[in-house]
């Protein structure tokens, strides 16, 4: 009888399941789950059922499974079981696979294989895929190898995808090397001395900030002392470049908690309270747009200043002026109705705060209103 048909089970659930009995094996816990007491354990041999998986490992490899495919990744990487190599080549070249599951075998490839590893991590970034970078990336954080260092610094250059260029940055960041930290201190000076370049800055602050190294949290400290506070530090400048307007109209159409489509129109379409944002990067620059967004009370645009009206019977309106004559007031309220105020009858009124909500843009991180602003910038 043929061992390899016999040992492929008819469910990925089982699959699985074998899977994790066996990975699980070799290591009983110390502490007995029914009694709580600590327990002497006898250390099982596993090689059987690893000599198993090892011999049977291409026709597992061809399994059409997401989660099973990268659980026996996980294994091979634990194990540091090399034999895989040329299967994880097959999976991470196969395009027809999901992201997924070519990102686990890069991963997996870029641990394996040491030697190949630069190569690997060429290959991640270079790929199209969001996530064979992303993975690239984060392998190379893992393993702090300063030749590898100078290979991630080559995808700083300016011909590189801006946004390959910012993940780059915050990866250096993550390095633990002194090297990785000189790099760090020669960007800071660069930009006290304004060479840096500005699509990268909220990385490299973010970088500084978040740093457990004292000599970098030293840089942010007397940085953010020239600052009221944290986020001034951080806000004014720093986030109106290199922003992903693609990333930024995502947030403006659907991100629930700062609903910028119900009041405002964009790309024709959109609510009425607000003024038409169309055309906006014709009207105001970036910082403008900054303010606009984090401080809508600052200015009013014209036609959208809101007042409230107390009446003799202290009755009390409220809604943006469209109309005014010696005799009356006509002001649309929230709801969108109009209504016309007496002013025989009229005992007080008061400029109110803007309809925009204060504080809406404290909803996102710094870089999702990056993001934010590039959109409204190509409006
Ligand atoms: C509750 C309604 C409301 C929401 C929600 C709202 N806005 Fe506004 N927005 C207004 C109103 C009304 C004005 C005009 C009054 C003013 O300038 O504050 C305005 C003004 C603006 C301006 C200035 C426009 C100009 O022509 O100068 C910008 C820019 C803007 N909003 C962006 C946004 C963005 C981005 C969001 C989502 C994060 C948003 N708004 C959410 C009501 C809203």
């Amino acid at each position: 009888m043929n061992r390899k048909a016999r040992f492929i089970p008819a469910s990925s659930e089982e699959l699985l399941a074998a899977l994790d009995v066996i990975r699980k094996w070799g290591a009983a816990r110390s502490i007995d789950p029914v009694t709580g007491l600590w327990r002497p354990v006898i250390a099982k041999a596993n090689h059987l059922l690893d000599d198993l998986l090892i011999q049977n490992q291409k026709a597992l490899f061809e399994f059409d499974d997401t989660t099973f495919l990268t659980a026996l990744m996980d294994w091979f990487v634990e194990r540091n079981q090399k034999s895989a190599v040329p299967h994880l080549e097959i999976l991470v070249a196969d395009t027809r696979q999901q992201a997924d599951i070519r990102a686990a075998a890069l991963s997996a490839l870029m641990q394996l294989n040491p030697s190949k590893r630069s190569q690997w991590f060429e290959y991640g970034m270079n790929s199209e895929i969001d996530h064979l970078r992303t993975v690239a990336l984060s392998v190379i954080e893992e393993v702090n190898d300063d030749a590898l260092l100078s290979q991630l610094l080559e995808w700083l250059e300016p011909h590189r995808q801006l946004r390959l260029r910012q993940s780059v940055i915050i990866a250096v960041g993550r390095l633990k090397s002194d090297k990785a930290r000189e790099t760090v201190f020669d960007w800071w000076k660069a930009m006290l001395a304004g060479q840096f370049p500005e699509p990268l800055k909220l990385e490299l602050l973010e970088v500084v900030q978040s740093s457990s190294h004292p000599d970098l949290l030293a840089l942010w400290q007397s940085y953010r002392g020239q600052f009221g506070n944290e986020n001034e530090a951080i806000l004014p400048f720093e986030v109106l470049q290199g922003g992903d307007l693609h990333q930024g109209k995502i947030l403006f159409n659907d991100r629930a908690e700062i609903a910028c489509l119900r009041c405002h129109i964009a790309e024709g379409k959109g609510g009425i309270v607000g003024p038409s944002l169309d055309g906006l990067g014709t009207r105001l620059d970036p910082p403008q747009i900054l303010k606009a967004v984090l401080d809508p009370n600052e200015s009013i645009v014209p036609g959208y200043a809101s007042e409230r009206f107390v009446m003799n019977d202290e009755e009390e309106y409220s809604g943006v002026v469209i109309e005014e004559n010696e005799q009356t007031i006509l002001i649309r309220q929230g709801d969108g109705s109009s209504l016309s105020v007496d002013k025989n009858m009229l005992q007080q009124r008061f400029a109110t705060l803007s309809p925009m909500p204060e504080g809406i843009a404290s909803a996102l991180n710094h870089r999702e209103l990056r993001d934010l602003i590039a959109y409204l910038t190509s409006l």
